[in-house]
């Protein structure tokens, strides 16, 4: 009978409570335990000209918040992340864990002591100037673009040309807002058609409105957002800048009360080394559900859109990323493996248009060929939805303006070879030209955009007709006239829609 170990065990449990007061006689102070929570967690954004709207810097500036923050930590409306707690393991995971959040609600109940200011850790100096060392090529707004203190978000895009002389490659891309207090997220694009200068040369402001040509004709290479760390790719990868192309940069302005002006700019790294690997987003439903039929009725609490993708070839996955609009509420992403085992690769409740993220997973995920993506997004088109930008509100299908809707979740995956990525392409273009078949056989009226009573007669038949000349060539394929495509009539329906303008037109889909 081994009681020794059963008598040491015993005797550990005698002394558990006295240990356990021993560490519970040191109250919560700022010194040691708030100060070092706040000045890693929260003060790279809560300081002075940064995107927080006060600064959590001192002692007192924390106190004073003492309650609000352990109100807005303990929701997790603070630090801003969204993916579901404790489901995908990012490196980027900016949400406190559960003894973080409570050591808030000890400190407001402990009366908020300062404890000894010496022990305070010193606030970690952010660098003015480059983080990532000084780019190679600085890329500025050309004009500065005024922000006005009061009204609703601007979306605006400016064309800044690179002169590069060869096709180059980008290992790492830093962006430094103008003025940070209204810059809140922003995209990169490529154009190498000289389209984007036509259009910011028309327009008499600085940059250009809208966002559909960003989505489809320029080839999009990433973003930065609030919060977020300049971006160096890993694992040795690199964006590839074709010579000649100019750099176009969707600003999302947020005002701020008083009238400013942004001029921002953005740092190139490059390297002579090509990318390591090739690689490619892997969006779906592709072209961020253009095609996905997406029709929210007014009113809807929760109207659930859900796409599939199987992979063609085995990839490696590392980031993921979700893009709706206002009302986007639900994001979810999961794999079913070939051997029929499945995980979640992005899973947020509580999606928020303001927080466009990358989520960078924590290690690198395998995906064999085979494996089917799952995609669930939902929409709340309600009056209570805060979000809603339309009150009351209307019915909303796929379009590029703010007040549209779209939904996409999209992958980061590296290949091993530039035919895996090329086929993967290809079964996304696939996918895309069945979604455009159903669209079109249905009649619906999200593939022009156009929705009755929202538009005017003139455009409305314009529309119809767009509808119909579309649709012709597709009915002729229904040899059995039964109004549908069997799947032998899809062969050269397919094939059609590959040859078409539509597809041709999309751009990359993904990077070189
Ligand atoms: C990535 C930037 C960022 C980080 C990190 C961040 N905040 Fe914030 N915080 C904001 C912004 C921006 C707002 C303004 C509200 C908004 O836009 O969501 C805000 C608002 C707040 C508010 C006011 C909320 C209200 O309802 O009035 C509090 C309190 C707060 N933050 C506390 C914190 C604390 C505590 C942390 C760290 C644990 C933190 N924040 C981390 C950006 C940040």
């Amino acid at each position: 009978m081994p009681y020794r170990p059963v008598l040491r065990s015993l005797a550990l449990l005698l002394l558990w409570p006295a240990a356990l007061a021993a560490a519970e006689k040191r109250p919560v102070t700022f010194s040691e335990d708030i100060a070092p929570l706040v000045f890693s967690n929260c003060a790279a954004c809560h300081r002075p000209g940064q995107i927080g709207p006060f600064a959590l810097t001192d002692y007192e500036s924390v106190k004073r918040r003492a309650k609000l923050i352990a109100e807005v930590t303990e929701d997790r409306t603070m630090p801003p992340w969204h993916a579901d707690p404790g489901v995908v393991a990012y490196s980027n995971d900016r949400s406190l864990t559960k003894e973080q959040i409570a050591l808030f609600s000890d400190w407001l109940a402990a009366g908020t002591p300062e404890g000894d200011p010496a022990k305070t850790p010193v606030l970690p100096e952010i660098k003015d100037g480059w983080q990532m060392g000084p780019p190679d090529q600085i890329a500025t707004m050309p004009e500065a673009f005024t922000v006005p203190a009061e009204g609703r978000d601007i979306y605006r895009k400016f064309t800044i040309p690179l002169n590069l002389d060869k096709d180059t490659w980008v290992k790492g891309i830093e962006f430094h807002p103008g003025d940070p207090r209204v810059v809140h997220h922003i995209l990169y694009y490529l154009d190498t058609t000289g389209k984007a200068r036509e259009m910011d040369a028309k327009d008499p402001k600085p940059g250009f409105g809208g966002m559909s040509q960003s989505n489809g004709e320029f080839r999009y290479i990433g973003g930065w957002d609030v919060g977020t760390q300049p971006v160096e790719l890993p694992y040795g990868l690199r964006w590839f800048i074709p010579k000649g192309s100019d750099l176009v940069v969707q600003v999302h302005y947020h005002p701020i009360g008083k009238e400013t002006t942004d001029q921002s700019s953005v740092g190139f790294h490059y390297s002579d080394e090509p990318t390591a690997k090739p690689w490619s987003i892997i969006p779906v439903p592709p072209h961020f559900g253009m095609m996905q039929g997406i029709d929210i009725p007014a009113g809807e609490k929760e109207h659930i859109e859900k796409a599939s993708f199987t992979i063609p070839e085995d990839c490696t996955i590392f980031s993921v990323n979700a893009h709706a609009h206002y009302l986007g509420k639900r994001m979810e992403m999961s794999a079913t493996f070939p051997d029929g085992s499945t995980r979640w690769l992005l899973k947020t409740s509580n999606w928020d248009f303001k927080w466009q993220e990358d989520y960078a997973f924590k290690d690198p995920i395998k995906l064999p060929a085979g494996t089917r993506l799952d995609v669930l997004m939902s929409y709340d088109n309600s009056a209570e939805n805060p979000a809603n930008p339309t009150k009351p509100p209307k019915r909303v299908i796929w379009g590029p303006s703010t007040t549209d809707e779209m939904g996409v979740i999209t992958l980061s995956a590296i290949f091993e070879t530039k035919e895996q990525k090329e086929a993967t392409h290809q079964a996304l273009r696939v996918y895309l030209a069945n979604q455009m078949i159903d669209r079109l056989l249905e009649g619906s009226e999200t593939v022009f955009g156009q929705v009755r009573g929202q538009i005017g007669a003139a455009d409305q038949n314009k529309a119809s007709k767009n509808l119909e000349a579309a649709r012709a060539p597709l009915l002729a394929l229904d040899f059995d006239k039964d109004s549908k495509l069997s799947s032998a009539e899809r062969i050269p329906a397919i094939a059609y829609i590959l040859q078409g303008a539509f597809i041709k037109n999309l751009g990359a889909i993904g990077f070189d």
